[in-house]
């Protein structure tokens, strides 16, 4: 038989939404693609959890402004600000921030979550996946960091947990998925975190459902590819978009610069790491790699001989 999870009691649950609310009470947050899917629920419990003031970058100019209208009625004053912000556009995306800083004069956490699937459009999916959520980290750096007069923060940055061997349909949206891992990791380094007070935090999602999953089999190079994608599909369990905020929270709290955390199937979030690259390499039975230096045009080059993958000399 399985073990139960324990269910957490009462007093555990509200000491935890104590701890939660010391972090985010107060604070200013910026969401890229606040205007829908994760985005909203994202900020829904920053608001829920006392955030001062939020200010929501989106393209979709209508639900932007629909939201911080509604928010504006049922608070009965201004919490949350609409920018329309294209984020694949740097010039924009720096016009919103310098906007930002000038409605919430400091900025204390920026979701960087806005991003598209839609491989039919894949110079698109790249401008927005990774030249705009670079743009946003840049720019969250430079307007928290401390040595030039900010008060450090948090930055989050939107990821997709996804097993490598299912995601034959989608190279591109894969692609700058691991991109953001890379980003992530780069401005968390201690070179960086120790000047800059800026904790960079990576939430990997599992399938949830936006309009972005229900539209993605519409989205796919080739049409051939829709029966197995949505095989593929199938096979995991998909969770709401409340879930994955109520865990961004909680990751907000016990979160560490340079953590990537996982939040799939509804489940309470976890931690992952990235493996060190000299443990990865594949060995062979008989194996036997025969290295040979030559010098070529008086630069000394390696030539490894791997007999037993191709039995050819390759350059390494
Ligand atoms: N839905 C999932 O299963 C899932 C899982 C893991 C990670 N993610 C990631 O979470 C993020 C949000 O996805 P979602 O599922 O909530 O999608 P969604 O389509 O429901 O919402 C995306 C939001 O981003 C906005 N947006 C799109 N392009 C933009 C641009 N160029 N500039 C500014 N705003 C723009 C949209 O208008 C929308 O409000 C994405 O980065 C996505 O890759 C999604």
């Amino acid at each position: 038989m399985r073990p139960l999870r324990r269910r957490s009691s009462a007093s555990e649950r509200a000491k935890e939404i104590e701890a939660i609310n010391c972090i985010v009470s107060g604070k200013n947050v910026l969401i890229t693609g606040g205007a829908a899917g994760l985005g909203y629920a994202f900020l829904n419990h920053f608001l829920k959890h006392g955030a001062n003031k939020i200010v929501i970058l989106d393209i979709d100019a209508e639900a932007g402004k629909r939201i911080a209208l509604g928010i504006e009625k049922s608070c009965g004053e201004k919490k949350v600000h609409f920018i329309h912000t294209d984020v694949s556009n740097h010039k924009q995306v720096t016009e919103a921030f310098k906007k930002t800083s000038a409605l919430l004069e400091t900025i204390d956490i920026v979701v960087n979550n806005a991003g598209i699937l839609d491989e039919r459009r894949w110079e698109k999916e790249i401008a927005v996946n990774i030249s705009g959520m670079v743009s946003t980290a840049m720019l969250a750096m430079q307007h928290m960091r401390r040595d030039t007069g900010g008060h450090g923060g948090i930055l989050v940055n939107v990821g997709q947990h996804m097993d490598i061997r299912n995601t034959a349909q989608l190279p591109v949206y894969t692609a700058t998925k691991h991109a953001i891992i890379g980003l992530s990791q780069s401005l968390s380094d201690p070179y960086h975190y120790e000047k800059t007070g800026v904790t960079v935090i990576t939430l990997c999602a599992g399938l949830t459902e936006t309009s972005m999953t229900v539209d993605s089999p519409n989205k796919l190079l080739s049409r051939v590819m829709k029966a197995d994608f949505v095989k593929t599909l199938e096979q995991f369990s998909i969770q709401t978009p409340y879930v994955v905020a109520q865990g961004l929270m909680t990751i907000l709290r016990i979160g560490e610069s340079g953590s990537i955390w996982v939040i799939e199937s509804g489940r309470a979030p976890y931690e992952v790491y990235v493996p060190n690259p000299r443990t990865l390499r594949r060995h062979y039975k008989n194996n036997f790699t025969h290295v040979d230096t030559k010098v070529v045009g008086g630069r000394a080059i390696r030539e490894v001989c791997d007999s037993t993958r191709t039995g050819l000399m390759s350059c390494a």
